[in-house]
């Protein structure tokens, strides 16, 4: 473990009227899996891209293996040995998995059948060596989010990485997938190679990691190994005081019916649906929590909800109003809040103002207009105050969204979502991306809607989070709801049975 491999020193970079980066020092030795924590914001992102060379740092010096480098381009950071997975997955759907993989590392003339054998033996011979399970012929649009994942890596395995790095690569998996990569990232490094890894997920990063460094406003906390480092003792480190995350779950007598779902149905790609025929209440001052594997109707049967998405069978109700055919736009206007899980598609608008993207869908308010024009000082204080709540780390609300950290984007949107009082709650995802107190905060917030008498309907892929929050969870599976349990009717392990299709037998998968 001596092997010394990546040793930044003084790395400073610099925003407008940002410090990311602050004289960050950090020292990554060969064949460890040395993990990246802190809070959104905390510059975690930008000191990989750093060391990727997508950016060049203001100050300080990089060396690889011994040796002073410049790493003036991504290209540079591969020859040096350094690789970086996508978070968000560049592969081209109706190429096969080899075809992905030697995309742009081979000439377009080079792409003849004789050079996709190749690149099939290759890519097979990857995966044994890692432990990968993937089939290079198979079509990447055919593939779950977690075999996508894989297909990253091992492209970034085939131009030569020896270290790889992996930005909140679980924030996309499920519980089973994760551990799926855990397996795959332990053997590559058994095999010599070097690992870099964020995650939000503490448990995780003890989990897996040899060394965990910890950055608090650009700036190193510390460099600690994960063996007898405790997850209260990380979380203290990175917040700078200590965190409790033990939240009341205060009885509520539900009221009404708020969403009234009935037997709904939604078409999915092919002749098959992505939903069938589901059927579920949400009370007032209720949350009803769906779990389930990604891919199995759940964000469909979202997007149907707030009518961004045909429903062509059942019945949706909203305090008991049929909106089954209504326009996403009059489904807001009665009150129902969206926090969508992808929030680059449906979210936000990357390159419009942080203070934009805080009123949009919502900027003809009373609050926020004068006459025809906009009340910029009503909008000011309005996105100042949430600014504040929210702990948006953000220089200037006239800024692009696209320049906050991936965690802070999603702070905006969740700000949004809660701030015009609405009466009902569709949360995806809510907490995705989203660091400890963020994660926290949020949860409050969805606790205080429910003590409201709002009706919140809370899809999550985090167990943890689902039974917290739920008043009531159903499991998704295969585009219908097989399964539903009252509060503390079911833990995390049954589940995840009912989740994969175990749970009950003769249940054939659809999806
Ligand atoms: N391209 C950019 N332009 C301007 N500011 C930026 C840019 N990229 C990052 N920043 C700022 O630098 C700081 C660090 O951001 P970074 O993305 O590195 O955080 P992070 O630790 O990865 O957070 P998260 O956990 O939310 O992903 C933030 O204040 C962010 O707003
Ligand atoms: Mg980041």
């Amino acid at each position: 473990m001596s092997d010394l491999f990546i040793e930044l020193q003084g790395i400073t970079k610099r925003f407008p009227g940002v410090v990311a980066n602050d004289r960050v020092d950090l020292t990554v030795h060969r064949g460890e899996i040395h993990a990246i924590v802190g809070e959104n914001g905390a510059g975690k992102s930008t000191l990989m891209r750093v060391l990727y060379g997508l950016y060049q740092p203001d100050e300080g010096t990089i060396a690889v293996k011994g040796h002073a480098v410049t790493i003036e381009s991504p290209r540079r950071a591969l020859e040096l040995g350094i690789g970086m997975v996508h978070q968000h997955f560049m592969l081209i759907p109706v190429f096969t998995v080899a075809e992905n993989v030697i995309l742009g590392s081979e000439p377009v003339w080079g792409f003849g059948r004789l050079r996709m054998r190749e690149a099939q033996q290759r890519v097979a011979e990857l995966c044994r060596q890692y432990g990968f399970v993937l089939d290079p012929t198979a079509e990447v649009g055919s593939l779950s989010v977690g075999e996508q994942q894989r297909v990253e890596i091992i492209k970034v395995l085939y131009r030569g990485a020896e270290l790889l790095i992996l930005d909140e690569p679980t924030a996309v998996l499920v519980p089973q997938e994760v551990d799926e990569l855990f397996n795959n990232l332990r053997q590559l490094v058994a095999q010599g190679k070097t690992v870099i890894f964020i995650s939000h997920k503490l448990d995780e990063v003890l989990a897996i990691s040899d060394q965990i460094t910890v950055l608090r406003r650009g700036r190193v906390v510390g460099t600690v190994p994960a063996a007898g480092t405790t997850k209260a003792q990380l979380a203290e480190m990175m917040v700078g005081r200590p965190v409790l995350v033990e939240l009341a779950h205060p009885p509520v007598e539900p009221g009404p019916v708020r969403l009234d779902v009935r037997q709904v149905r939604v078409p999915g790609r092919g002749t098959r649906p992505a939903v069938r025929d589901v059927s579920f209440a949400v009370g007032a001052g209720e949350i009803y929590g769906i779990a389930g594997v990604e891919g199995n109707g759940q964000t469909e049967l979202v997007e149907a909800l707030v009518g961004l998405r045909r429903i062509t069978g059942g019945q949706l109700l909203i305090d008991g109003r049929d909106v089954t055919h209504a326009t996403a736009r009059a489904i807001r206007l009665m009150g129902v809040a969206h926090i969508p899980e992808d929030r680059h598609r449906r979210g936000i608008a990357l390159p419009m103002a942080v203070w934009e993207n805080m009123i949009l869908g919502h900027h003809t308010r009373e609050e926020f207009t004068h006459g025809a024009l906009l009340n910029r000082p009503g909008i000011r204080g309005f996105v100042r105050r949430r600014v504040g709540d929210y702990d948006i780390r953000v220089a200037d609300v006239e800024a692009p969204v696209l320049a906050l950290s991936g965690g802070n984007q999603q702070k905006v949107v969740v700000a949004r979502e809660f701030s015009f009082a609405p009466q009902v709650l569709v949360a995806a995802q809510p907490t995705r991306g989203l660091d400890i107190g963020a994660t926290e905060f949020v949860m409050r917030q969805l606790l205080a809607a429910r003590s409201s008498g709002m009706a919140v309907l809370l899809v999550s892929a985090n167990l943890e989070e689902i039974l917290s929050l739920s008043d009531r969870v159903g499991v998704m599976y295969g585009g219908a709801l097989v399964a539903e349990f009252a509060r503390g009717e079911v833990s995390a392990a049954e589940l995840g049975l009912y989740m994969t299709g175990a749970g009950r037998t003769g249940e054939a998968r659809a999806g």
